[in-house]
């Protein structure tokens, strides 16, 4: 079945998994829906279907993806639901709002969930993906498809699964971003100039991360790999372990789970 891809919002994440599905899919089997004409010039120059609302074209969409923001969501979601394709279901990409809550929105209309992160902005994403128990072949190979065209997915038994996404994957850039900025921090005061600075931290964690991805060891052995005993990187190491990054990496995952459920007892 070839399916109609409608998004409902035109923003960051949309423009992301558009991007990535125009790669391999006929633009014509795309609908975008947002509420700023201009955000959607772009995707009408690649010849993608665009709205300002609802309306027919939501019928046609067998596979109809919820992009605005959670605190948004419900607002915009019920003008559609006159319009929803009764053979099709909606993925949900948006943080803290549970399934049940967004299908009663939905007037009972079927929903899976996605847990995207913002490298799918460049093709590579990693998407946390639940579908509920009884969810035809047919529409979970529609959604998996849209979810990797920007990158890999990786699909979590149940709908908690997601909630840890988000803390992992999903808030994890930016953890990775603020390791880099204490590694440039630590060069530049050491004398590099702010290019140099810049290019060794990113380099650091770029080759490492692709290092690692072309290996099956676990990343401790690839971390013994580089570590010989007694030399500089074991001494750098000690430091690290003395101020517990395994306490500190568990103390912030679990922060950011305390903080999603805060957000999912607004929504219910
Ligand atoms: N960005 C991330 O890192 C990330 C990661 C994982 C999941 N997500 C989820 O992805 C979703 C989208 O995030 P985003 O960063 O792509 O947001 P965004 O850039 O703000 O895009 C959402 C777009 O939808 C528009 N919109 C809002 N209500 C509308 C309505 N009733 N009808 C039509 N258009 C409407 C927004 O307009 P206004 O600006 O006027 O509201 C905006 O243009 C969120 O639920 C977020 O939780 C994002």
């Amino acid at each position: 079945m070839e399916h109609i891809i409608g998004f409902l919002g035109g923003g960051n994440m949309a423009g992301a998994m558009i991007g990535g599905l125009l790669k391999t899919t006929d633009p014509a089997r795309i609908r975008v829906a947002d509420r700023h004409p201009e955000k959607l010039e772009h995707f009408a120059e690649a010849g993608v279907r665009t709205y300002e609302g609802p309306g027919d074209w939501v019928t046609e969409c067998t596979l109809l993806v919820l992009a605005v923001k959670p605190q948004n969501m419900k607002e915009a979601v019920e003008p559609y639901v006159p319009f929803l394709n009764p053979e099709g279901c909606a993925l949900s990409i948006a943080a803290g709002i549970e399934a049940s809550a967004l299908s009663a929105w939905l007037g009972g209309y079927r929903v899976l969930r996605a847990m995207p992160n913002t490298p799918a902005l460049v093709g590579c994403g990693m998407t946390g993906f639940w579908a509920p128990e009884g969810t035809p072949d047919e529409m979970l190979a529609a959604a998996l498809a849209v979810l990797k065209a920007s990158g890999d997915v990786v699909r979590v038994p149940d709908e908690n699964g997601i909630d840890l996404v988000g803390a992992i994957p999903g808030s994890g850039p930016a953890y990775v971003f603020r390791f880099m900025e204490a590694l440039e921090a630590a060069g530049l005061k050491r004398g590099l100039d702010p290019k140099a600075a810049r290019s060794l931290a990113l380099g650091t964690v770029y080759g490492a991360a692709m290092l690692a991805r072309s290996s099956d060891e676990p990343f401790s052995r690839l971390r013994e790999k580089v570590t010989s005993k007694g030399g500089t990187t074991a001494k750098a190491l000690e430091v690290m372990n003395a101020r517990d990054v395994d306490g500190m990496m568990d103390e912030a995952i679990e922060a950011a789970l305390k903080r999603t459920a805060e957000m999912k007892a607004l929504f219910r």
